[in-house]
């Protein structure tokens, strides 16, 4: 990532993180423009001629402001809810390069979904492509479908974020695929546009993908012998990123593979969340206090999980550093913990580092599945959001107030 002691400082780009932390305190999240933005290419042009659509995953990371950015890098859309297809809409989007994922749609998100003219929606049951054909013939106009398809296959990820097995809630099962697909074409207000597959995140390696893919493309040459006409292939999210320990292959391989398993004759649709957003963010943290007990030495820092989840959910392990460099202090195994009042709240166990009291800590890879899943357990305000640019820096998000976590509420 573009995190470099720059000095004995940790900069992002060419902005100090210490200067972030003095202008918009700790706990913040910081991006790198330059990084999503290298990201985002490294996907683009290894599609090189082949006819494709980056539709990134808006769950990921939904800030505007990195939306935004993504759009005028020429970005499409997937998005799983109402709320993430306005915030596309706020960011310049919304249109003719959305898709619309996730297995639970409701009626009022279809409406909004078709009045704005998405390109696709990605069905996951037949009943819920029954709802869509009736609204959009309510509505008078037309919805353009592709069936998520479940491969049944083992992406070798973490349970919580496996979703190609039949055991998964996931897509509609390949045996059943084709009768799905027969019956969209017989329903008068849904176009078929394509199929769309998504077998899990944080895929470290090729082979579940190609095996998907394969199987994808038998479902496609079923469909050319009935009849029905698919003219794009949506194979679901991007590459997983390494965390500092094991590195994915370069995204070239990963897209030659696709377009090698895939018929030319079909645009490929790919909808990467954590490969653009993901390396390209830190979760900047102040050390509260140094505590040490017999069993252990705890880092009690001003982070948390309601910050960053994904060490208490998915056991993931993200790189930590100091933003001052410390040569000369001994480092020391610690674990790295939060203020909240569970055990499950820790950011790192078991690490070597060289931490004091008041100290900086640059939590590493934390621009995918962090400020989108914070919450604000124990009353704690979300951070602040920032994006640097070169040597400038932009908060484009205000932290939470206690007010503004109050606001909805009210006395009886
Ligand atoms: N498309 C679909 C249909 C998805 O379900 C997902 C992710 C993506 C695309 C984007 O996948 P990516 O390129 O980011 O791997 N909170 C978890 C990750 C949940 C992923 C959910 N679906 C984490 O922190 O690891």
């Amino acid at each position: 990532m573009s995190c470099q002691y720059i000095g004995e400082q940790l900069h992002l780009e060419q902005v100090a993180l210490g200067d972030v932390a003095a202008a918009h305190g700790t706990p913040s999240y910081v991006y790198s423009t330059d990084q999503i933005s290298e990201n985002y290419r490294a996907y683009d042009n290894a599609f090189g001629a082949r006819h494709h659509s980056i539709c990134y995953a808006v769950k990921a990371n939904s800030n505007i402001a990195i939306l935004n950015l993504l759009r005028q890098l020429g970005a499409g859309f997937d998005v799983v809810s109402v709320g993430e297809l306005e915030r596309v809409v706020a960011a310049g989007g919304g249109d003719s390069d959305t898709v619309f994922a996730g297995v639970g749609k409701m009626r009022s998100e279809i409406e909004r979904a078709l009045e704005l003219g998405i390109s696709c929606f990605n069905v996951e049951s037949s009943d819920e492509l029954q709802l869509i054909d009736k609204i959009a013939g309510t509505n008078g106009t037309r919805a353009s479908i592709a069936v998520r398809v479940n491969p049944d296959v083992d992406a070798k990820t973490h349970p919580y974020i496996s979703t190609g097995l039949n055991e998964n809630k996931f897509g509609i099962p390949m045996v059943d695929a084709v009768s799905v697909y027969e019956l969209a074409a017989k329903l008068p207000n849904i176009d078929i546009v394509g199929v769309a597959c998504h077998i899990g995140s944080q895929l470290t390696e090729l082979a579940p993908f190609i095996a998907a893919a394969e199987r994808v493309q038998l479902l496609l040459s079923a469909l050319k012998e009935k009849g029905i006409e698919i003219e794009h292939v949506d194979i679901g999210g991007g590459l997983g990123i390494s965390y500092g320990a094991n590195e994915p292959p370069p995204i070239i391989d990963y897209v030659n593979a696709i377009c090698r398993a895939i018929d030319p004759s079909y645009r490929l649709v790919i909808e990467p969340g954590r490969s653009i957003v993901g390396d390209a963010g830190i979760l900047l943290t102040r050390v509260l206090f140094m505590k040490q007990t017999p069993a252990k030495l705890f880092a009690i820092v001003d982070a948390s999980m309601t910050e960053l989840i994904r060490p208490a959910l998915y056991q993931a392990e993200h790189p930590i550093k100091t933003v001052i460099q410390n040569p000369q202090h001994e480092a020391q195994t610690m674990d790295i913990v939060g203020p909240v009042c569970e055990t499950a709240d820790f950011l790192a166990k078991n690490r070597e580092l060289s931490v004091s009291e008041n100290e900086l800590l640059a939590v590493l890879d934390a621009g995918a599945y962090g400020a989108v899943m914070a919450s604000t357990y124990n009353s704690r305000p979300r951070p602040a959001e920032i994006l640097v640019s070169k040597s400038e820096m932009h908060l484009i998000r205000r932290r939470d107030t206690i007010e503004s976590l109050m606001a909805n509420e009210q006395l009886i």
